[in-house]
């Protein structure tokens, strides 16, 4: 018998493979392709409190081993998801997470409440890259002061597991993941996307409509990497590791580095059933070097 289950804090899910933000919608896209119930856990698209349009064309760009985003968290808003969409996803058999935005500390704590009500959703993903409006804009998961203000903020209204997830844009994402462990976080998720832009030579035009945006894919997986095992030194507390996971040896790099899910993004965008065969190459690793708990693997590097 093999285990596969991996704890959250306090929340098990049947095994280390979710799916990323932003990346997998809000899972009945992927139904024709793989059975949801399959993985540990989804995290679905970032929710705030209104409604949000998004940024303006082109807002997508491949780059080499990779590519740009610059979506700007469209979605219909935190009403429509809990009245619409929950009703469609909550049977899945699956640990769901509900990626939560805002510009103000106040949003977030509103998001957060409303989800806080919804029974078959047991966590949220906090992501603190969003610009804090009140203070200049600068994102609330790149200083100290403000992550921790958002997240001991949720933390006093939302009473399920609480992921952040890090920003990779700062220069010690080990302080800030320690910080936010300090005043609540159950887990921490990490890495958001790179700040990154891209510019076509020949009409001189910026690849996206905001020219800079977030690089993810192959190409920032050695910086992920980097990230993980710097917070595993740091924290007590799970880490959800991602950037680049394209396959299951790409996965086992992330445990080994300290993480203790994974989640798969833009892979998702190349072959929709990339999340199952993560999942099935992990267990075939494990059957090969004779592991029987997943767990083993956590942080296993041989330095
Ligand atoms: C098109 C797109 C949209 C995304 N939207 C979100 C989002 O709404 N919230 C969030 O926290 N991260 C979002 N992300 C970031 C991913 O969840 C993930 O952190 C990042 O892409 C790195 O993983 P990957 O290289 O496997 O894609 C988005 C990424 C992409 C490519």
């Amino acid at each position: 018998m093999m285990n596969l289950k991996v704890n959250i804090g306090n929340l098990e899910i049947k095994n280390p493979v979710m799916t990323a933000s932003g990346t997998f919608g809000y899972g009945p896209e992927f139904d024709p392709y793989i059975d949801i119930n399959r993985l540990g856990g989804i995290v679905v698209k970032g929710t705030t409190l209104h409604h949000r349009e998004g940024n303006a064309y082109p807002r997508m760009a491949e780059t080499p081993s990779g590519m740009l985003n610059s979506v700007g968290l469209q979605n219909k808003g935190v009403d429509v998801f809990c009245n619409e969409i929950y009703p469609e996803i909550k049977h899945y058999n699956t640990a769901i997470f509900v990626n939560v935005s805002g510009s103000t500390v106040e949003e977030y704590i509103e998001t957060a409440a409303r989800i806080n009500e919804l029974d078959h959703i047991p966590g949220i993903e906090l992501n603190i890259s969003c610009p804090n409006v009140k203070e200049g804009g600068m994102a609330f998961g790149t200083s100290c002061p403000s992550a921790v203000a958002v997240t001991h903020a949720v933390r006093q209204v939302y009473h399920k597991s609480l992921m952040v997830k890090l920003s990779p844009n700062v220069t010690n994402i080990a302080e800030i993941a320690k910080a936010v462990q300090d005043v609540g976080a159950d887990s921490v998720s990490l890495i958001n996307t790179l700040l990154g832009m891209a510019i076509n030579a020949e009409t001189r035009r910026p690849a996206l409509s905001t020219i800079t945006g977030g690089l993810s894919g192959p190409a920032v997986k050695p910086i992920a990497l980097r990230m993980v095992w710097q917070v595993a030194q740091a924290v007590k507390i799970p880490i959800i590791g991602m950037g680049g996971i394209m396959n299951a040896t790409d996965a086992i790099e992330f445990l080994l580095a300290g993480a203790t899910a994974v989640q798969v993004g833009t892979a998702n965008f190349i072959d929709p059933t990339v999340t199952i065969k993560v999942l099935e190459g992990i267990e075939a690793y494990m059957l090969r070097h004779g592991i029987s708990d997943v767990n083993e693997l956590v942080g296993g590097m041989r330095a």
